[in-house]
């Protein structure tokens, strides 16, 4: 693709999704964390698109904030009638008035196509075309418009319902998107008549008019995989397990080993750097960063958390939003972390729930340890000093300060601050009985036995 070339990407996203089932419309339902919606929108941008434009149905207030958020710059139509893909496309008119080099038209419910496959579209552009449809040969071409190619160049697409027994042998399908040249794109398009079986304005329809206009139109094709529709939540569950084959993939060529990939689960944004492992059974949610050389042992949960070099997590861990592993630490099973800073070196090994606080480095947090952050109306601040070292069992009540280099005994309530190398032990007292257990044991032995 030329890099002098303007772009603007026209994104249809006006689908009723019935089939959903949903309150939801459909392009916001999510792949890896990240609407349909948002997927294209961020494809759209790696292409290279200058300028964005969202179609969206009649009253969506909720697909446009969406749109808005994923790409700012986007400009919102609204097709207030559904007359067909061209119609939807020229709902977009005030944007396609403007002089783009390219005009790529994609579905928001298509939502695995790479800015790689965007870029070969354009590049058809750029070698003259003035359309470039997107092909794909689907295990069953049924209900799929077909591509009609003669001497390599597109002739014709001819939707399933209006094609002929002959053209519905055609293997070659449409995918629905399609770059068209700028210059030409308006002119095209509104040439488009509804004579056809649904009386809709076939965008597919743009062929046929630029063949009679003598100008040059030619398909790309790309794997069935990265056009998939989604028009159901089969379909959409389908979408995401390709979405997470990319995504392992990815990761490992980067650096990181996955024992066993089809059991780790990624979000669209999840980053993990080299010579991480991630053991059997992980789920990262959004917004999970692990630096290299870090470990995520089996059957860890992790969403807006950051790991750092060297640290390691689980098994059985929970990292909620805001936790923050500092290098080397240690978060062992059971363990559950929340808006928390955990210094270098620390280390929680089991059975711990730390939210809402600040762990230095080299601290020792022990076995069922608690931060009682909440007291049902407002969270509560725990901070522990570097090399700390909280006895087993202990709870401490926010707002607390550990100092550095304190000791907690094991037990302990702790709802003063306890300064830096000092020992604090908030716990009921020890009382002994000598002898008592054996004058028991013997007095039991004594009485009749009782029948049940
Ligand atoms: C379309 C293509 C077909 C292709 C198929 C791939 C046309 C005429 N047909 O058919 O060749 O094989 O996709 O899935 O383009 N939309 C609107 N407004 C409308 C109509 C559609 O915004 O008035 C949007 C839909 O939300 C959807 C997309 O355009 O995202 C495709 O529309 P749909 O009705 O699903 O087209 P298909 O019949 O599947
Ligand atoms: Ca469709």
């Amino acid at each position: 693709m030329s890099p002098t070339r303007t772009c603007l990407a026209i994104v249809l996203a006006a689908g009723e999704g019935t089939r959903m089932k949903s309150a939801r419309p459909k392009v916001l339902h999510e792949i890896g964390g990240q609407s349909m919606l948002a997927h294209v929108l961020g494809a759209v941008a790696k292409a290279g698109a200058q300028a964005t434009a969202v179609v969206i149905g009649p009253d969506r207030a909720d697909v446009a904030a969406a749109a808005q958020k994923a790409a700012p710059q986007a400009q919102i139509f609204t097709q207030t009638e559904r007359l067909g893909t061209a119609h939807a496309v020229l709902a977009a008119k005030a944007a396609l008035a403007q002089p783009y080099d390219d005009v790529l038209v994609l579905f928001a419910d298509t939502p695995l196509v790479t800015s790689e496959t965007l870029s070969r579209l354009r590049d058809a552009l750029a070698d003259g075309a003035v359309l470039a449809a997107l092909g794909f040969e689907p295990d069953d071409p049924t209900g799929y418009g077909r591509l009609l190619v003669a001497n390599g160049e597109l002739v014709a697409i001819r939707e399933h319902k209006d094609a002929s027994e002959a053209e519905r042998q055609v293997g070659l399908c449409n995918a629905g998107l399609m770059a068209l040249s700028g210059k030409h794109a308006l002119s095209l398009l509104e040439a488009i008549g509804n004579n056809n079986v649904q009386k809709e304005f076939y965008l597919t329809d743009a062929v046929e008019v630029a063949r009679k206009a003598k100008l040059k139109a030619v398909h790309v094709v790309a794997a069935a995989q990265e056009v998939m529709g989604v028009n159901d939540r089969v379909q959409l569950a389908a979408a995401d397990a390709v979405f997470q084959n990319r995504m392992r993939e990815n990761s490992m060529r980067e650096g990181a080993t996955l024992t066993a990939p089809e059991t780790v689960f990624f979000s669209h944004d999840t980053k993990l750097g080299r010579d991480v492992l991630v053991e059997p059974n992980v789920v990262f949610g959004p917004g999970c960063v692990v630096e290299d050389g870090a470990i995520i042992h089996a059957f860890s949960h992790l969403e807006g958390a950051t790991v750092r070099g060297g640290a390691t997590v689980g098994p059985f861990a929970r990292l909620r939003p805001g936790a923050d592993l500092g290098k080397g630490a240690k978060v062992g099973n059971f363990v559950e972390i929340k808006s928390a800073l955990v210094g270098a070196g620390a280390k929680i090994s089991h059975l711990t729930y730390i939210g809402d606080a600040s762990i230095g480095a080299e601290a020792n947090i022990g076995a069922g340890t608690i931060t009682c952050n909440y007291d049902g109306y407002n969270k509560f601040k725990t901070e522990i000093g570097a090399g700390a070292f909280i006895g087993s069992n202990s709870s401490l009540v926010a707002p607390v300060k550990i100092g550095d280099g304190a000791y907690v005994g094991s037990g302990s309530v702790i709802t003063k601050d306890v300064p830096a190398d000092s020992l604090a032990l908030a716990r009921g007292g020890q009382v002994e009985k000598a002898g008592w257990a054996a004058r028991f044991r013997a007095d039991m032995a004594s009485r009749p036995k009782k029948r049940p």
